[in-house]
């Protein structure tokens, strides 16, 4: 189970079964190990679209320690948020609950609330682009125009997330509307899955620090990144309609967003600006381009040399093949160094085909 040191090759396979296996154990299990080092499959809970924001996640933070999540929530503050940055921000941030949409103001109010945490400190939580989060994403098709989605969240703080990963499904009436992978408290989507429709992940983008634009931009109703992640998952009605939201909707910081359908070549590479697009890099399996790999830098410029996650991710790729691509083989890939690192907090692999084999560990 422990992944995250290095890995024998060889024994990725059987780590993955073993994973697989504590991931159904954990399923039944009330609470995730908050106090443990270990790295466990998340918890996996529901969350009810259909009671008011303000109320649905109280039934998921039922399986968490409320002092933990306080003490969790002021030492991420203290790390992404300079102090004297916190001390202009934070009155402000109070006042920019009101520029907030919903359902993402009243699930941070709500979340504050059960909580006993300042409403403005929690919205600036879930504004934090971390300008310290390098992240791995591939799509792929394979030979029989099946397509695969993984990627691995690295973050710098990963002790504190690593304890509050949840793997979330969102459900209305009565069925499972969309997954996604989340930190409690933080109410967007970095990773999501439309079941029988498309897959999402975002990669940052470096564009400095995150409080320069993104506040001015945010008050122009610019929506979070994650936050828009979630509202397609939410709303499009399929892999072209997720893809135009995902090119064209206005967001308040640079990214990369990975977007991969149920046909044969529905997958991308979306590099955004805030206002728009400025690549789409699709698959192209006809010439080649059966994958890509995104990692944090354009696609067509050349990584730094003291982080070339894309070259081994592709090496990895390359020794695969496309014949032998699956969610197995995709996770094998996220787990070699140094694509999986000491910063990587969850990988997740998935294929909106067959939602059911959603996959974070
Ligand atoms: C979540 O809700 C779905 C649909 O109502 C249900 O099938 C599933 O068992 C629930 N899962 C959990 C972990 O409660
Ligand atoms: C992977 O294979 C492609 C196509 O053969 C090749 O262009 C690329 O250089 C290879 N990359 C690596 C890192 O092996």
């Amino acid at each position: 189970m422990e992944r995250r040191l290095p890995l024998l090759p060889g024994l990725a396979w059987s780590s993955f079964c073993l994973l697989l296996l504590l991931r159904l154990l954990c399923r039944g299990a009330a609470a995730p190990h908050i106090s443990g080092a270990a790295v466990a499959a998340p918890l996996l809970c529901n969350v009810s679209l259909d009671s008011a924001p303000e109320e649905r996640w109280k039934p998921v933070l039922r399986h968490f320690d409320p002092e933990f999540l306080r003490a969790a929530f002021y030492q991420l503050i203290d790390e992404v948020v300079p102090k004297w940055v916190h001390a202009i921000i934070r009155p402000l941030a109070e006042e920019l609950e009101s520029f907030a949409p919903q359902p993402f103001a009243g699930e941070i109010r709500g979340l504050c609330q059960a909580l006993g945490l300042n409403v403005g400190d929690g919205l600036l939580i879930n504004l934090a682009y971390e300008s310290t989060a390098f992240c791995t994403s591939i799509i792929a098709q394979d030979n029989n125009g099946n397509i695969y989605h993984g990627r691995n969240m690295d973050y710098a703080f990963g002790d504190i997330l690593r304890k509050t990963t949840i793997d979330v499904e969102f459900i209305k009436n009565g069925q499972v509307k969309f997954r996604g992978t989340t930190f409690l408290g933080y109410v967007g989507l970095w990773t999501g899955q439309s079941p029988h429709k498309f897959t999402v992940s975002g990669d940052e983008r470096d564009s400095g620090a995150w409080w320069e634009n993104a506040i001015a931009a945010f008050i122009n109703r610019n929506s979070p990144v994650s936050w828009l992640v979630r509202t397609v998952l939410s709303d499009a009605e399929d892999f072209e309609a997720a893809s135009l939201m995902l090119s064209k909707t206005p967001i308040i910081a640079d990214v990369y967003y990975i977007i991969g359908g149920t046909s044969p070549r529905e997958g991308a590479v979306i590099t955004r600006r805030r206002s728009g697009p400025v690549d789409i890099w699709p698959l192209d399996p006809l010439t080649g381009g059966w994958y890509r790999v995104e990692t944090n830098y354009d696609h067509w410029t050349t990584p730094p040399p003291f982080d070339d996650r894309r070259t081994h991710a592709m090496k990895a790729m390359n020794a695969t093949g496309q014949k032998n691509i699956n969610l197995e083989s995709l996770y094998k890939v996220l787990s070699v160094q140094p694509v999986l690192n000491k910063l990587t907090v969850y990988t997740t692999v998935m294929s909106a085909a067959a939602p059911s084999k959603y996959t974070t560990c």
